[in-house]
């Protein structure tokens, strides 16, 4: 290729606002460039779009277009490393798209047309390509849109037609990538209600392995859609090339990893097409969630801290500002509450120290009262038997204990005990003809009817207007869809899509209307985290598992993917461990308390108290600071991980022991992320009320620390152990 075209093209792709570039004849080359990473494409002389490399950028752009010639990415059917795979003509391997014509026939072949690049700011930029078929009027837009300083790359696509009637999309992935290396391992999670993110990792072998959800609601109770897949060999927490994928979607998703004929990892995300043909009508356009994804040539922990720059910078509500402590009823009471009790609460939420009381479930229902979880659902009209005085009582108890006051809600569903069932029969998603199936006892509502977006919403919307000074929501999800019916939609198949479609825009009307205010992602546990939802939400609730041992290696694996911020941990009574070492695992992320505060022992009381005190001294660090994971819980006695803030002052680390057995405790850690030429101040915090802290304050240099480590004496007797890390002044 003539090299000075390649030039212009290269740099007008990089520097040009929105130009828009045609192919000549020649190979034409992509590169997607980030911070250390580069995406190569490739345009061939037939027009093909295929993607040749994705590792360490290059310091010569223009050897980029040496990469396919140095790799095989061919057999004997063709090559396997198109951009977005299409079905029904020159491909046989899994496609990214498979579409029925308006005529019947089934055949797609995609070509390029040409791409736009568009700086939307110093950090990201957005390549456009479009792609269209030679025969029919149908066309797919792919985008990527990169973060350049935190390596992160969100890939999707915008699918449309002018056939003469619809088109039905068989499959209609979000991205489809094809990586080099010289083996896969694959690192995913299963689970179900207590028992979440369990992790597996597998070498990929040549055939597919899917990842997916089919349940609709709470769509990763079994299998989230966040997986790491590392290269060449199994990444370490700072070693190796690992890279990071989330489907940005809250419902079914699918995502494929095939090792093809020419050893390439084929890897296709998106909706799960299972049930779910999509009817395109002309002229409109099909846009899919977005895939995020980060690589990284240091290991997991860089991995993880460049998803979570760019989940603060870019993605969650809020993402850099501060949250709310609180103290929620839910374990304390149940559904067994009164405006005195929860006057009761409300002064222990003061005297506790947090910022804010949440009250749970069963507030609501008059003929069918919420007093358990077989009715009410539905009709959010507050119970007058428990709150006589309303709402508005509660937030003017809070404000006089000068606390916050939020709120539970569960907007999809409905009892069938309850009147808003028994006035919209038709609202409620069920197969006409079958009897119901019910999850927790209650059916999830038909969102895909915009007269229930309406009604979700103005749940919602009801409550702030009469509320103004309501401080926040957990927006509950408890049922996942049986009998997949919509009474509104005229395509059946459309219907799981339009279900997460219409979720976003009820939650879009939310936050056009309320866009700071906190929102709790909880889904019975932790059935429903991705950053498809993040994006309307300041934080998710990882699971009902409360138990603290079990809860660290929840939060341990959730770590990996999202912000501590995001991480709704609170103290409950689940389990038989000490109220110091609950404490101490709730505060690795956004902490909060679920306990009778009224039965805690004086010195119990004066513990938490403090805990909240020294939690608000280091929210900055947890909340914002760079994660270092120091030590893993599923390979030794005692779990550790620290946040240091930006400006490497200042930090925390958090020490569990997690075995059993009898000499089980901690030796020297090494600590990271600090400054090595700088001296650090070392003292315990959390230390409960009448012990002394076996960790002499002392002074030691930042490489010190990160070369030797620190033996935080975590044995039986001291199973949790905080550490201050500040520069000495
Ligand atoms: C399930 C949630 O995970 C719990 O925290 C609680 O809010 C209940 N629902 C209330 O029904």
């Amino acid at each position: 290729m003539n090299k000075s075209y390649l030039n212009t093209l290269l740099a007008s792709a990089f520097f040009c606002l929105a130009t828009v570039i045609s192919a000549k004849a020649q190979d034409v080359v992509i590169p997607i460039e980030t911070k250390d990473n580069a995406l190569v494409l490739q345009v061939t002389p037939d027009k093909l779009l295929n993607m040749v490399y994705f590792g360490s950028k290059l310091t010569d752009k223009n050897e980029y277009g040496a990469i396919a010639k140095m790799y095989n990415f061919s057999g004997t059917i063709g090559s396997y490393n198109n951009a977005y795979t299409s079905s029904g003509t020159r491909n046989l391997l899994e496609p990214a798209i498979a579409v029925t014509h308006a005529d019947g026939n089934k055949s797609l072949d995609l070509k390029y047309v040409n791409h736009t690049v568009t700086k939307i700011n110093d950090d990201v930029s957005l390549l456009s390509i479009k792609l269209k078929d030679s025969v029919y009027d149908f066309e797919v837009t792919l985008n990527y849109q990169t973060y350049y300083n935190e390596d992160v790359t969100e890939q999707w696509s915008v699918i449309t037609h002018h056939e003469k009637k619809d088109v039905v999309l068989n499959k209609y992935a979000s991205a489809n990538l094809c990586i080099k290396a010289g083996g896969y391992w694959l690192k995913h999670y299963h689970g179900d209600w207590a028992q979440e993110m369990q992790p597996e990792e597998e070498a990929l072998n040549h055939g597919i392995k899917t990842i997916d959800s089919k349940l609709g609601t709470r769509a990763d109770l079994f299998e989230p859609p966040v997986f790491m897949v590392s290269l060449n060999k199994p990444a370490g927490e700072d070693e190796g090339e690992v890279m990071y994928g989330n489907l940005e979607w809250s419902g079914n998703f699918r995502i494929d990893f095939e090792v093809d004929p020419a050893n390439n990892l084929r890897l296709i995300a998106g909706i799960n097409n299972f049930a779910a043909d999509y009817v395109l009508k002309p002229g409109v356009e099909f846009t899919t969630p977005k895939f995020v994804y980060t690589l990284s040539s240091k290991g997991k922990g860089e991995a993880s801290r460049n998803l979570q720059s760019w989940a603060r910078n870019y993605k969650i509500v809020d993402g850099n500002g501060p949250r709310l402590t609180l103290l929620n009823n839910w374990e304390s009471t149940y559904f067994d509450f009164n405006e005195p009790k929860l006057a009761g609460l409300l002064k222990d939420t003061k005297k506790l120290g947090v910022d804010m009381f949440l009250l749970d479930d069963g507030w609501f229902g008059n003929k069918y009262p919420r007093n358990g979880d077989h009715a009410g659902l539905g009709d959010w009209q507050v119970n007058k038997a428990k709150l006589p005085n309303d709402i508005a009582y509660l937030v003017k108890e809070a404000k006089a204990n000068d606390v916050k006051f939020g709120i539970w809600i569960e907007p999809e569903m409905v009892n069938p005990k309850s009147e808003l069932y028994e006035k919209h029969p038709d609202w409620v998603i069920k197969q006409p003809q079958r009897p119901e199936l019910y999850m927790r006892n209650q059916l999830v509502l038909d969102l895909t009817n915009p007269k229930v977006q309406d009604f979700v919403f103005g749940v919602v919307d009801d409550l702030f207007t009469k509320n103004p000074e309501l401080a926040y929501i957990k927006w509950d999800c408890n049922s996942i869809i049986f009998n997949a019916y919509s009474a509104y939609e005229k395509n059946q198949s459309n219907f799981y899509t339009d279900y997460v479609f219409a979720l976003y825009k009820v939650l879009d009307r939310v936050r056009a209307k309320y866009p700071k205010v906190p929102l709790m992602l909880c889904s019975g546990g932790g059935g429903r985290v991705d950053y498809g939802a993040l994006k309307y939400f300041t934080e998710y609730w990882p699971s009902d598992d409360t138990e603290p041992v079990e809860r660290i290696f929840i939060q341990w694996e959730n770590s990996y993917f999202y912000p501590a911020l995001t991480s709704s941990n609170h103290v409950t009574d689940w389990g038989k461990q000490p109220i110091k070492f609950r404490v101490d695992v709730a505060m690795m992320g956004k902490l909060g308390f679920d306990i009778v505060i009224g039965k805690l022992k004086p010195d119990e009381l004066a513990f938490c108290q403090n805990a909240v005190a020294t939690y608000k001294q280091f929210s900055d660090e947890i909340w914002h600071g760079d994660q270092y994971r120091l030590q893993n819980p599923r390979e030794n006695d005692v779990a550790s991980i620290m946040y240091v803030n930006p400006a490497k002052t200042s930090a925390i680390m958090f020490n569990y022991l997690v075995s059993t057995r009898y000499h089980a405790g901690s030796s020297a850690i090494k600590l990271k992320g600090l400054n090595p030429d700088k001296m650090y101040t070392l003292s315990e915090l959390n230390v409960f009320p009448g012990r002394r802290s076996t960790i002499a304050e002392a002074n030691y240099s930042g490489k010190f620390l990160m070369t030797v480590g620190v033996n935080p004496d975590v044995r039986d007797g001291r199973a949790s152990v905080l550490i201050a890390v500040k520069e000495t002044k």
